[in-house]
């Protein structure tokens, strides 16, 4: 990205750990699901260690109301481990009970450039017309992503496609880091894992806008809250065109909204977009649409069913988050007093 960011010519020698995260700002929805949830259980299975945690700090970048953003954060570890992330396994916490994030959040906010946060393209959908009104979090934002990601040396990052610029950046900061204090391979470089049919889910009202939590109309997502009538009815309004569905993938080219249901459906069946375009070929909506909402009510159902258990049994979420801060911290704590050794800081 930058000049300044030259290459760390090091070999990381560490272990493979896999790490992401997600805001605590409000419902999830099924992009949320496939961009990320229903990925990191499947990278659970590969066996190497999953940090996953909810970004309360990221969260109050914009504003939250206090009364809630606790059970926010209960709400997407409860999604967590509905969806299949065994905390057993995998270590699931909220990122403001490990305070390793902020120490290093500091030490990369002196490390990335003015320049590289300028070039941020999600501070500039966020902030909108009055960039002088955004807090200045979020303006920092993705310096605290690399924090959370680099605190565990983390090696691969399972995100939807909104957030490749942002490990773009966490690769920089870790470049620029160990070029800076002389450390080559302290720090990893990161792998984005973007992979499957179904990395940019797009509102069901508009193909060319991402199905996202702050679009204003609730017709636009499929939350994972709604019962299956919901669903089946979103699917049922979905806004597509006239036209039957093509042979191949190539005839969805200039037919977004069509493109995203295909893309939907390859994600919940867990196979690939030909396979539906072969599948569904000369159908039109009238008959892929009830096949996509039944897909969709049987995939999420039993994962909406959990998270209502679970929310309903908030001591056990208190638990899990609590043994993951305490996990988490084990491995945060010991990298954040090498940085400190490394950058200089007074030590006893
Ligand atoms: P957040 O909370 O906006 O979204 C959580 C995850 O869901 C993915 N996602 C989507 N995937 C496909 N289609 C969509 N329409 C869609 N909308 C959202 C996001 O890409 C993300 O993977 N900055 C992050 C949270 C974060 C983080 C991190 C992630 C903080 N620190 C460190 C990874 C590593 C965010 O706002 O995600």
């Amino acid at each position: 990205m930058s000049d300044a960011a030259s290459a760390d010519p090091a070999v990381y020698a560490g272990p493979r750990r896999i790490l992401s995260g997600i805001q605590a700002s409000g419902a999830l929805h099924l992009g949320n699901y496939l961009g990320a949830l229903k990925r990191f259980t499947a990278l659970q299975e590969t066996g190497a260690p999953v940090f996953v945690f909810v970004a309360d700090m990221h969260a109050i970048t914009v504003w939250q109301d206090p009364q809630k953003l606790a059970d926010q954060t209960r709400e997407i570890a409860a999604a967590y481990l509905a969806s299949g992330l065994d905390p057993a396994r995998s270590i699931i916490f909220p990122q403001s009970a490990v305070r390793a994030h902020a120490d290093l959040a500091w030490v990369f906010n002196c490390v990335a450039r003015l320049g590289w946060l300028d070039r941020m393209t999600q501070f500039k959908e966020k902030s909108g017309k009055h960039k002088e009104r955004a807090s200045v979090g979020l303006y920092t934002y993705p310096v605290l992503q690399a924090a959370d990601i680099l605190l565990y040396k983390a090696t691969e990052v399972p995100v939807g496609e909104d957030q490749k610029q942002h490990l773009e950046l966490t690769r920089d900061i870790a470049a620029k880091f160990n070029t800076d204090f002389g450390v080559p391979g302290f720090f990893p470089q990161p792998e984005p894992v973007i992979h499957g049919p179904a990395t940019r889910v797009m509102s069901l009202r508009d193909g060319s806008a991402k199905m996202s939590k702050s679009d204003p109309s609730d017709q636009s997502r499929i939350n994972l809250t709604d019962d299956a009538d919901t669903i089946a009815a979103k699917i049922r309004k979905a806004r597509t065109d006239a036209e039957p569905l093509p042979d191949s993938l190539d005839g969805l080219a200039e037919r977004p909204e069509a493109r995203n249901l295909v893309a939907i459906y390859a994600a919940l069946a867990n196979t690939s977009r030909e396979a539906v375009v072969e599948q569904f070929a000369g159908q039109g909506f009238g008959a892929f649409k009830p096949a996509l909402a039944d897909l969709a009510v049987e995939a999420l159902a039993p994962v909406t069913a959990e998270m209502r258990r679970l929310m309903n049994d908030p001591a056990e979420i208190d638990r899990v988050l609590a043994d993951g801060a305490e996990r988490a911290a084990s491995v945060a704590d010991p990298v954040v007093e090498e940085v400190k050794r490394i950058v200089g800081f007074w030590r006893a």
